[in-house]
């Protein structure tokens, strides 16, 4: 295990009814908030509603950005930036998913930035400071709510990239799992997948003596196979909501990379390059490319890996190594088609026109990946491979 310091510093808010303590958390950083929203969930089931009338209770000013897409767009951003400036905003509010609470970090790090909030992604800057930031989550998935992380798509270059600072790491997060019992079923499967990707992004790394970070891992691996179809049938099903609701935080926050050098992250640059162009679900694009990614990097050397995620989480006894692995690829198969998740690019009609360039842009910064360094040549043959 390496040396590492971990502080993951959201407070976290979790359980039924916590919005009502949200206003009283919000005034120590000031009284004027932005509240942004995605295409309407939250105004239907009337949480937006709901978290203003908190608001105004303790005279807090209110400026709103509604519309903010998955997959959220620049254009939102420099919206919200905008607004921001010009209302003197001293505090963002994102209420919605991943998509969303990115959206916002991407706003609160531009507005004191004098040059392009682009630069950001473009790895051009880092962000230093932000205005400070709290969530209210609606959907179990990216783990955004509590760590520093914003990935954003810029239409005009067709790219899909990410930034991270610790100054955009949420300063509160409510994490209300009844928020969630309206989330439906491809977007709840999606959100299992990405729960479960984070994990697997960072359990496949080459670094040695980290059992504790691996178990906690296979824990969340197994309460999302446990949790995941029962959140599909019973969408109301509390503890099925809060276990999936914590495993996205827990899963994203740092807490699974300490004591390696890093997580790999290979395939959702890979995943990032196709919703990029095709407007994919986050979750879908994974379902589908994660397990062509196991299969491409699998190796002899490696295979005890897999081998020992098969075993722990899937039950797999099977003492030859590679056999156990590609038994352990076919089950996480085999679970994220119980989902009705896609495994293939063809089953969500992504035509191989552009796998060549995809390759070239995943790798734009130079190789990808940890546990298998990867480059163009190789995105493009695990592309092929889930066509
Ligand atoms: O826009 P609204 O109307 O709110 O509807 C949304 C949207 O259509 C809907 N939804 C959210 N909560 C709901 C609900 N519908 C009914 N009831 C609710 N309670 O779900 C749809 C998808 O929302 P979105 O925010 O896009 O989903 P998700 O949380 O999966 O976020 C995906 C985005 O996050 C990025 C992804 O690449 C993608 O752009 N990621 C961010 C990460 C991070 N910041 O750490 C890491 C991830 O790996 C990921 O890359
Ligand atoms: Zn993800």
């Amino acid at each position: 295990m390496k040396n590492f310091n971990y502080q993951a510093g959201t407070k976290i808010l979790f359980g039924k009814n916590k919005i009502n303590e949200l206003a009283d958390e919000i005034l120590p950083f000031g009284k004027r908030v932005l509240i942004t929203y995605g295409k309407g969930s939250v105004v239907k089931s009337g949480l937006l509603d709901a978290v203003k009338s908190e608001l105004k209770e303790k005279d807090i000013y209110i400026e709103e950005l509604g519309g903010i897409q998955p997959n959220p767009r620049l254009a939102s951003v420099r919206e919200g930036i905008a607004i921001c400036r010009e209302k003197k905003i001293e505090f963002v509010l994102a209420i919605g998913g991943g998509s969303i609470i990115d959206g916002s970090k991407a706003i609160a790090a531009g507005v004191n930035y004098p040059g392009d909030v682009w630069d950001f992604y473009i790895r051009k800057a880092v962000p230093e400071t932000a205005l400070p930031l709290g969530t209210i989550l609606t959907l179990a998935a990216t783990g955004s709510e509590m760590n520093g992380s914003s990935v954003i798509t810029n239409d005009e270059t067709q790219e899909k990239l990410p930034t991270s600072s610790e100054c955009l790491r949420p300063k509160i997060s409510v994490l209300d799992p009844t928020l969630t019992f309206t989330v439906n079923k491809w977007q709840t499967a999606s959100g299992v997948v990405d729960i479960m990707s984070h994990i697997f992004e960072q359990y496949f790394t080459p670094d040695l003596g980290t059992d504790l970070q691996d178990n906690m891992a296979e824990g969340i691996l197994k309460t999302c196979l446990k949790y995941g179809p029962i959140a599909i049938k019973e969408p109301k099903n509390y503890e099925a909501r809060a276990n999936l609701m914590w495993a996205s935080s827990i899963a994203l926050n740092g807490l699974m990379v300490t004591g390696k050098m890093s997580g790999d992250w290979g395939t959702h640059m890979i995943e990032h390059e196709v919703s990029a162009i095709y407007d994919l679900t986050h979750g879908a694009g994974l379902s589908i490319l994660f397990p062509n990614w196991m299969k491409f990097v699998l190796n002899e050397r490696n295979a005890f890996k897999f081998a020992r995620l098969g075993k722990n989480v899937f039950g797999i006894e099977e003492s030859e190594a590679m056999l156990a692995a590609t038994k352990t690829i076919e089950a996480i198969r085999a679970f994220f088609t119980s989902l009705d998740m896609p495994a293939s690019l063809s089953d969500v009609d992504i035509p191989s026109e552009h796998f060549k360039v995809m390759g070239e842009k995943a790798c734009q910064f130079g190789p990808i990946g940890y546990f298998k360094r990867l480059n163009g040549e190789d995105v493009t043959a695990i592309l092929k491979m889930s066509k």
